[in-house]
């Protein structure tokens, strides 16, 4: 077997940007017979934090442990083996993964040969890996969001040499096709057609933690959409950090138009993407989401902030201008059109001035949806070393101003779906009643129904009742 030297995260080397095209490697997933078996009579718990990017990484990760011939399991008691995926957004999130790996020490005592591993992109973390190894015993195995390939020969490692195993790749990442995937959903699959992030806004740490960005080949993701059609699903979500760059480390102008356009002919019912950064959506998006009526009308477009000045500063390369004529187009162009976003308030330095300019940039958009987050200095980022002169007080005193306004659009928009029929895609039961479905509008609306003959993964007409600010009530429409 392998011997393994433990490798560590090193942030010099996550900065690190060549002009190397972008590298696909493609997994012969064929094990030895005694890694094969490993998982024969053992249980796994998976526990995913963070973004969807995270939830797609864990799907590969169970899809791996089953090839292992692992179960699944969703009580961590029961588990040999333990995974926590976890997410580095901002320190809140952080913390919370630091107090959860602390509670399982207990699990630990009452089970010896219970192996935990943490990866996803806390395990990219120097600091974090350095404080883990130090302070957090318990912990067998880490790796990182390049290393998800190698999980097999990781995991025998830490289950058969009983050794503390840590394997963190800080390079700018390749792209690695045929990895098995358990996909948690059987309706709405996400689809990655890319990795990582170029765009080093100046807060945040995923280009850090998953590298340069690299796309997938089109042919491969096409692909997987028709197999995925083929297997039933009724909706993709195209992922990536910045899914408008698509293509860009392949030559491919406009990319994301071209490959949005070929992803909307193979005629699956619904496609949604994210994340849309307003610099790189080209007006031939517009038209080609337009053009499509499987392209649903709705789009997560992150603002971040409603100030020139600041969004300057956070290297988000576009102006309120920019920002605003791209929205009045979508509304023009697509006036069904709904939109969410990302705001930061409290940035290094944000006066209460430039604070109100956000606010009247929410009063312009209207959004339907925002996510809405206080700074939180990120280690190694830019940003972090600028003097961060707000008061916790203002910040949570500008978050919760900001949340008043963000409800009340919601609200207001929700308004002009009463009497209405909308198209939803059944996701489940309503999980307070079960006599009550869910499902999600094509403009992206949480409904919530009741009616006869209904199955999940059907799309219906549901005919709106009721509205509420982050919800709507409705009855569904028999033809
Ligand atoms: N502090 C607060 N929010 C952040 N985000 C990213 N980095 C930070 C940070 N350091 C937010 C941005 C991004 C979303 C995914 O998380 O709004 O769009
Ligand atoms: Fe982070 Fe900016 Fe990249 Fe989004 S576009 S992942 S905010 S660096």
């Amino acid at each position: 077997m392998e011997k393994f030297n433990n490798i560590l995260p090193d942030y010099s080397k996550a900065k690190v940007r060549s002009n190397n095209t972008t590298v696909i490697k493609r997994e012969i997933f064929d094990l030895p017979d005694q890694i094969k078996n490993i998982g024969i009579g053992r249980k796994y718990y998976l526990r995913t934090y963070g973004c969807q990017a995270n939830e797609r990484d864990s799907e590969t990760i169970a899809g791996i442990l089953e090839a292992l011939n692992f179960t699944r399991v969703d009580n961590e008691e029961e588990a040999d083996v333990l995974f926590f995926n976890t997410c580095a957004i901002r320190k809140n999130a952080e913390d919370k993964v630091l107090g959860e790996i602390g509670m399982l020490k207990k699990l630990k005592r009452n089970n010896p040969d219970l192996i935990f591993a943490l990866c996803g992109c806390m395990a990219q973390e120097e600091m974090i890996v350095k404080t883990i190894l130090e302070k957090y015993p318990q912990v067998d195995l880490i790796f990182g969001t390049h290393n998800i390939h190698r999980l097999p020969w990781l995991l025998y490692n830490a289950m058969m040499a009983k050794e503390k195993t840590v394997e963190v790749y800080s390079k700018e990442g390749e792209v690695v096709e045929n990895l098995p995937v358990s996909r948690f959903g059987k309706h709405k699959a996400w689809v990655n057609i890319m990795y990582g992030c170029d765009k080093f806004c100046t807060y945040c740490i995923v280009p850090y933690t998953r590298g340069k960005q690299r796309s997938r080949l089109m042919e491969d993701i096409l692909k997987e959409v028709r197999q995925l059609k083929e297997d039933g699903y009724k909706e993709v979500c195209l992922l990536g950090q910045n899914v408008n760059a698509y293509g860009k480390d392949l030559g491919i102008e406009d990319g994301f138009a071209k490959l949005l356009e070929e992803v909307a002919k193979t005629n699956i019912d619904r496609i949604r993407f994210s994340t849309s950064h307003p610099r790189d959506f080209s007006e031939n998006m517009v038209y080609v989401m337009k053009k499509y009526p499987n392209i649903m009308p709705s789009l997560h477009l992150p603002v971040q902030s409603g100030n020139n000045e600041v969004l300057r500063r956070m290297g988000r390369v576009y102006t309120v201008e920019h920002y605003k004529h791209l929205v009045d187009l979508l509304k023009k162009e697509i006036p069904t059109i709904t939109f969410s976003t990302d705001i930061i308030v409290g940035f290094p330095n944000e006066t209460h001035e430039q604070f109100l300019d956000t606010l009247a940039l929410v009063d312009y958009c209207q959004y339907d949806l925002a996510y809405t987050f206080i700074y939180s200095p990120r280690e190694n980022t830019p940003a972090a070393k600028m003097e961060d002169n707000i008061s916790e007080k203002e910040k949570s005193d500008r978050l919760q101003m900001l949340n008043e306004k963000i409800t009340y659009y919601s609200n207001l928009n929700n308004q002009k779906y009463l009497h209405k029929t909308l198209k939803v895609l059944v996701d489940g039961y309503s999980k307070k009643n079960k006599n009550v479905y869910s499902g999600y509008s094509e403009e992206n609306k949480l409904v919530n129904f009741t009616g006869d003959n209904i199955n999940v993964g059907d799309i219906v007409d549901v005919y709106i009742t009721e509205v509420k600010s982050y919800s709507l009530n409705g009855v569904k429409e028999d033809k």
